[in-house]
């Protein structure tokens, strides 16, 4: 069995949380106690979706029905946890594919209604938010948190759980949608952003000078959608793209993203005056932009946090650490749960305060 250290090592002892995540295209489940994190399993459906170059809903929505109950019977025999030791569970109720976040909103539903112990609905993106405290760090906000997935970008606020500010956005592509279609550009399986990274790495970042959108404007709002058409340009002019021209394109768009965000985050520490960056979701596994913003952290005497490598990319792990801080607040949800596909972090409020 695996046990996880874990910052929330809060006495409570008979609390046991079964957490389930299917927002999108990765089937997840953890286990969470006092200890922190128990253990969790992830089946990613990246393989099932590259073909089509972008996940189809209709697919996920089938495999994550196929999968998650095994998953779950996987995760209880590696454990040695069973159902009966469960006394709360959670699902991510939104933002996502609809028909895919039902998969396990219903099953944690129905699970939770079976033995009469609480569920809760957790927002996927708080939980990315409160993933960097699921390392061996210590995460109390405030800070400002960089949300860096394949769906959203996002600098936000954190005044505490629950207490959420929108700084910007972007106003098109999400950077990992920008990476993924600059990948598919270059010929590399969806989704590409690690690809792409991977490729970038024997490349030179000088030789082609992409668009840094929206830098020369004040304020966090973001754009990555005249970048990628940039990209798609200059890879057009060579006729016949040789392996190091591909690693160049490749450098020089990776740079052009990671300025992007590196600029934007610092800006909003400015604004705010916070002194912790907070950077999650799946784009917070790329290296560069983990060194560059931890370069420009020791120079500006800012720190930088990141989650393990492992809860960058979606995970139940994350679903289940900001269940407990909530259940552990106080969380105790009276009547149905809903599903939501769009929901905005600020609509959130802390333990306590919703239903
Ligand atoms: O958070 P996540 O797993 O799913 C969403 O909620 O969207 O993020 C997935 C995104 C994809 O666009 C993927 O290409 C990108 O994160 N990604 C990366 C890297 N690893 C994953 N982008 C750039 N560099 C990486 N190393
Ligand atoms: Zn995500």
């Amino acid at each position: 069995m695996v046990f996880y250290p874990n910052v929330m090592q809060l006495p409570n002892p008979g609390v046991t949380l079964l957490a389930l995540e299917t927002s999108c295209d990765e089937t997840a489940a953890a286990l969470y106690d006092q200890r922190g994190l128990i253990g969790h399993l992830v089946r990613s459906q990246e393989a099932r979706h590259a073909a089509f170059g972008g996940v189809v809903p209709e697919l996920a929505s089938r495999d994550h029905a196929r999968d998650l109950l095994p998953l779950i019977e996987r995760l209880f025999l590696e454990t040695g946890v069973g159902l009966g030791d469960l006394t709360a569970v959670a699902a991510t109720a939104g933002p996502g594919l609809p028909g895919a976040l039902h998969v396990a909103h219903a099953l944690g539903g129905s699970l939770a209604f079976a033995r009469d112990i609480p569920f809760l609905g957790i927002h996927h993106l708080e939980a990315h938010v409160f993933s960097g405290g699921l390392g061996s760090e210590r995460l109390e906000p405030p800070f400002v948190a960089l949300i860096v997935s394949g769906g959203h970008t996002e600098l936000v606020e954190v005044l505490g759980l629950g207490s959420y500010r929108l700084l910007g956005a972007t106003r098109d592509d999400a950077a990992g949608e920008a990476f993924d279609k600059a990948a598919i550009l270059l010929g590399l399986p969806y989704p590409g952003g690690a690809a792409l990274s991977r490729l970038a790495r024997g490349g030179r970042a000088e030789r082609y000078r992409l668009p840094r959108p929206m830098l020369d404007q004040p304020g966090s709002e973001m754009s990555f959608s005249g970048l990628k058409t940039a990209f798609l340009y200059a890879l057009k002019a060579l006729p016949e793209p040789t392996p190091p021209d591909r690693a160049d394109l490749a450098c020089a768009f990776e740079a052009a993203v990671v300025e992007v965000l590196v600029e934007k985050s610092f800006r909003a520490l400015m604004q705010t005056g916070h002194r912790v960056l907070v950077v999650c979701g799946g784009v917070s596994a790329n290296e560069r932009l983990r060194r560059e913003l931890s370069d420009r952290g020791v120079a500006a005497a800012i720190r930088v946090v990141f989650p393990p490598l492992e809860f960058c990319t979606d995970n139940a792990a994350m679903i289940a650490h900001v269940a407990w801080l909530r259940f552990h607040a106080g969380e105790r949800p009276r009547g149905a749960v809903p599903v939501r596909t769009r929901w905005g972090l600020e609509s959130l409020t802390p333990p306590g305060a919703r239903d």
